[in-house]
């Protein structure tokens, strides 16, 4: 082997070595915003749940070793002082550089109300991976692995993409269950999803663990369909990448502020579909999510005098890993957790 191969087998040993560590230790990012909210779970204060989230994941965040940038984060920055869009994060030191989708609170209402499913998100993968989304809404279908992309048509009537997914499940459109966000928005979709047999989940808040609950045969979700935040289709379609399954998705505007910020962006097409490769590219993903509050995919926070337990899921789409830690803090013993 000549000295220039070997010296790129051991490039690429630290990169993948990098890599994995990484994704250890983006499991604590996500534990530190969900320990922090979980002290704000049913007291009603939405905005001060997600800002000790924030607070927390960012203060994990710049500890690890990398030159990170955030693509999707709490908005603009004039409008968000803490992980808002293009701040630089984490330790540097000569780190890889890498592009970052969070949400150190998805479900704030949920927290603030003690209802299911809020999460703390992150997503890491290389510079320019994930589509630079602006803070609009996406309508958007999901379903997990082993079904044809190609089928997930948002200009087709849904009774027709439901028979498709039913047929490639091998059942029929009465066994499905399609979750749709509770909105007034989603009452014609309610109606044709109805008729056409399909049964319905009707959620309150909180698509990213929606979407990730249809690759899961357990939670019996089969399908996600819907108009819900863009910045939460790119984090669902990070986890989609690593865990299997596939969405589309389509940025929809209200006025022209909202089309004015997709144009600040960079997004030239307003009416483009995204694949899941468009909102997140595949090959170097990473996905990280603790419960804050119980829900379809993980536990949320268990705190007890002195200490809190959590549950978080952590992913990779180059492995394909999907790694679940249980993990018991002390909250006396570490510095980092005291003021959570
Ligand atoms: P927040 O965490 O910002 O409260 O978002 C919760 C959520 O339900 C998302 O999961 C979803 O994408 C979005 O809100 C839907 O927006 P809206 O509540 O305006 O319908």
């Amino acid at each position: 082997m000549t000295q220039a191969r070997a010296g790129n087998m051991t490039q690429d040993t630290n990169a993948e070595l990098m890599d994995r560590n990484l994704a250890m230790e983006v499991a604590r990012v996500t534990e530190a915003a969900a320990l922090a909210a979980s002290r704000l779970v049913g007291r009603g204060d939405k905005m001060a749940a997600d800002q000790v989230a924030v607070d927390a994941m960012r203060s994990a965040l710049n500890t690890l070793h990398i030159q990170g940038r955030v693509v999707i984060g709490e908005g603009e920055r004039d409008e968000a002082p803490m992980l808002y869009i293009g701040e630089e994060v984490g330790a540097g030191n000569g780190g890889p550089r890498i592009d970052i989708a969070l949400d150190p609170l998805e479900g704030t209402d949920i927290t603030a109300a003690g209802g299911p499913n809020a999460l703390a998100v992150i997503a890491l993968t290389d510079e320019g991976g994930f589509l630079n989304a602006p803070d609009v809404y996406m309508d958007k279908i999901a379903v997990g692995p082993g079904i044809d992309a190609n089928i997930l048509d948002l200009d087709a009537p849904i009774a027709d993409v439901l028979a498709k997914v039913a047929k490639e499940k091998g059942g029929s459109i009465n066994e499905l269950m399609v979750c749709i966000l509770d909105r007034p928005r989603h009452e014609q979709l309610i109606a044709d999803v109805r008729a056409s047999g399909a049964r319905i989940n009707l959620i309150g808040d909180g698509d990213v663990s929606a979407i990730i609950a249809t690759t899961d045969p357990d939670t019996g979700i089969d399908l996600y369909v819907g108009s819900g935040g863009a910045p939460e289709g790119v984090l669902a379609a990070a986890a989609l990448q690593c865990i299997g399954g596939s969405m589309v998705g389509r940025l929809t505007f209200r006025n022209d502020d909202e089309r004015g910020r997709a144009e600040r962006w960079g997004i030239t097409d307003l009416n483009l579909i995204y694949t899941t490769d468009d909102l997140a590219k595949g090959d170097n993903v990473m996905f990280a999510a603790t419960g804050v509050t119980d829900g379809s995919m993980l536990r949320g926070v268990r705190r007890y005098p002195g200490g809190a337990k959590t549950s978080t899921i952590v992913m990779r789409s180059k492995s394909g890993t999907v790694r679940r830690i249980e993990a018991t803090h002390n909250l006396n013993r570490k510095n980092w957790l005291k003021s959570i």
